[in-house]
């Protein structure tokens, strides 16, 4: 299957505040993102309600522990309890961060970016084959927001994004919020990240919100969207096309209907993108 091709529209994430919403109805979206870790455990409510959403909408499961770019071999019993959920979900996509988070066994509950080096590309690329081959399915990796570089990098993240994608034959989450925090915090064009991805691996995109501390952003996906990133937004649609995207909003939760109406809001600016026909070449 081209997962490029298995889902287009709009999504919102589904958190535990909202199951007795999505029992009583459907909301009007064409896909919903659950978070991986929060439905390992086999029954009990959590696993009901997403059973119960899968019958109605396709679902993406999104990790956060897969650290796939720790030094230290892959948690088996983690990938075990994780290829029984896909499945019993059978998810349009099964994605995670390009980050490390593990060290001696213990997880972090952060999600550090990588040093871009060739080494690393190796390195990942290598566990992220592993884990295909384990799931007997691509997964797509999503860009995590940084604050600072390493000393070591020698390459620039987002074509040590494309070559980890590329050795690995993976696919993309972009995340256009994520972009958006990074290039302020480090003083770079987001425009030319964004242009410099290779397109063709794209399968979904992500938009949050950030918090602004004055010095830095920081990505806390507890506010709407704001303008910079819609307009990085426009620009993503400019140059992949429709892609399937998705509201995050983690913290300080409003009800559904208002997720919901921001997933509105993409799916408009998408349209009128669209409608105007123009195209970023790249
Ligand atoms: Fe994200």
């Amino acid at each position: 299957m081209d997962e490029r091709r298995a889902l287009r529209g709009h999504g919102v994430g589904l958190r535990h505040p909202h199951y007795d919403d999505f029992f009583r109805a459907t909301p009007e979206v064409d896909f919903v993102e659950a978070v991986t870790e929060n439905y390992l455990a086999p029954g009990g409510r959590p696993l009901a309600a997403l059973m119960h959403v899968r019958r109605e909408l396709p679902v993406a499961l999104h990790g956060v522990s897969l650290s796939v770019g720790s030094v230290e071999p892959l948690d088996e019993r983690y990938l075990v309890a994780l290829k029984d959920l896909v499945k019993r979900v059978e998810p349009v996509w099964v994605t995670d961060h390009l980050s490390w988070g593990r060290r001696g066994g213990h997880y972090a509950h952060d999600l550090w970016p990588m040093p871009f080096t060739e080494e690393a590309v190796r390195h990942v690329a290598s566990r992220v084959r592993q884990v295909q081959d384990f799931l007997g399915r691509r997964i797509a990796l999503e860009n995590v927001s940084s604050y600072a570089e390493y000393r070591a990098s020698t390459l620039t993240e987002w074509d040590f994004l494309n070559a980890v994608v590329r050795e690995a034959d993976c696919r993309i989450l972009l995340d256009v919020n994520n972009i958006f925090v990074s290039t302020a915090n480090q003083g770079f064009s987001p425009e030319r990240y964004l242009d410099a991805v290779d397109a063709s691996r794209v399968v979904q995109l992500h938009l949050a919100g950030y918090s602004d501390e004055g010095t830095h952003l920081v990505d806390t996906h507890d506010a709407p969207v704001f303008d910079g990133v819609w307009a990085l937004y426009e620009r993503a649609v400019e140059r992949f096309g429709p892609v399937a995207t998705l509201i995050e909003w983690d913290d300080r939760l409003p009800p559904l209907e208002r997720l919901v109406d921001e997933s509105r809001k993409a799916r408009r600016v998408e349209a009128q993108v669209l409608a105007r026909g123009k195209r970023v070449a790249g």
